[in-house]
């Protein structure tokens, strides 16, 4: 039996070599879109594997300076540091997070006069620095809002003279993008961005992150300040209120089952929007293709792309060297 397809409009045509396939492609990531995360320790020397999040390291001095290099050379220049915090240094007031010695600052010091071309951002948050594992001031059980914004104010200002170009608070508490906007100004910082973790949703997939911090809450979860993912209109609210307030960059997080709200902030905003490819996300590929039950670098491939397809233009993904070795090699 032989079936006669009369069709004139033929979808595989377009399909049909690698040189057309190229043609039609309609998105395309480069390396200079990523943003490549780095835990980062006091150590002079350290190079601490971490179990959740497998080839992802706590880096002492040393070892961050060779892997910074080491992602220049692959043409990575965009980095996000988070701070490992001693258990004895961490207190209720996130302390540390405040102090001039603190070895975080110490680092983006260096870095940015070793290498001046990077583009370097910072975090915000009580977390790392908390002995309640609260991005905010805990009191009574409740996560404290207003008290807190002082608090993220002084370490972003810290953060501005250190040399960090992009602030980068993921803390979720009400009025926190204003707050920094406006200490900044007002210490002639006005040129230092501002990347709000705007849609950040309370999320199972942070868990590796916490593991490598040991910052995971020690009592209640943070569903008062983060989102609860059944919502995307919130999303916008979220999104409204950081864009009056000065941010330059709208974040979304997690990106992998929050493609939707990646879309929905980027049909919605004229700002940079930009997407967590977070811990928990590359845990999963890692395990599986462990396993070999995927192929990690055509998996890997096509979750950054679909980060991007959705409307993300800059992506934070633990796999950012993984993918500029892979492109370099193309
Ligand atoms: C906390 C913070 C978290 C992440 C970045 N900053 C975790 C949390 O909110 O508990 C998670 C990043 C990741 O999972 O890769 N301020």
């Amino acid at each position: 039996m032989n079936y006669i397809l009369a069709m004139q409009k033929r979808p595989r045509r377009n399909r049909k070599s690698s040189s057309i396939r190229s043609l039609i492609r309609e998105t395309r990531l480069g390396t200079e879109k990523l943003i490549y995360p780095l835990f980062i320790t006091a150590d002079e020397q350290a190079k601490n594997p971490i179990a959740s999040l497998p080839g992802q390291f706590q880096l002492g001095r040393t070892e961050l300076l060779s892997e910074i290099e080491e992602s220049l050379n692959l043409g990575l220049s965009n980095f996000v540091l988070f701070p490992v915090v001693d258990e004895g240094l961490k207190d209720e007031k996130a302390s540390y997070g405040t102090s001039v010695d603190n070895f975080y600052l110490k680092r983006a010091e260096e870095l940015k006069s070793s290498f001046p071309e990077i583009c370097l951002m910072s975090d915000v948050a009580l977390d790392p620095y908390s002995s309640d594992g609260h991005d905010g001031l805990v009191k009574e059980g409740k996560i404290l809002n207003d008290e807190s914004l002082p608090i993220l104010q002084e370490m972003a200002l810290l953060q501005a003279q250190a040399g960090f170009d992009i602030i980068g608070p993921s803390d979720m508490m009400d009025g926190r993008v204003g707050a920094i906007r406006s200490i900044l100004d007002e210490h002639q910082f006005s040129n230092v961005s501002i990347m709000s973790y705007t849609a950040k949703y309370a999320s199972a997939y942070y868990g590796p992150f916490r593991d490598a911090l040991d910052s995971a809450p020690k009592s209640g979860d943070k569903k008062t300040y983060q989102m609860d993912p059944a919502n995307a209109l919130e999303a916008l609210r979220e999104a409204e209120l950081d864009t009056e307030e000065g941010a330059d960059f709208l974040m979304v997080k997690p990106a992998l089952c929050y493609l939707d709200v990646i879309r929905l902030l980027k049909e919605n905003s004229k700002l940079p929007i930009s997407a967590y490819n977070v811990s928990g996300e590359y845990a999963m590929l890692k395990a599986a293709a462990s396993n070999g039950w995927l192929e990690e670098e055509i998996a890997m491939e096509e979750m950054l792309l679909s980060i991007h397809r959705a409307g993300a233009e800059i992506i934070l993904t633990y796999f950012a060297k993984d993918y500029a070795r892979l492109q370099a090699q193309k």
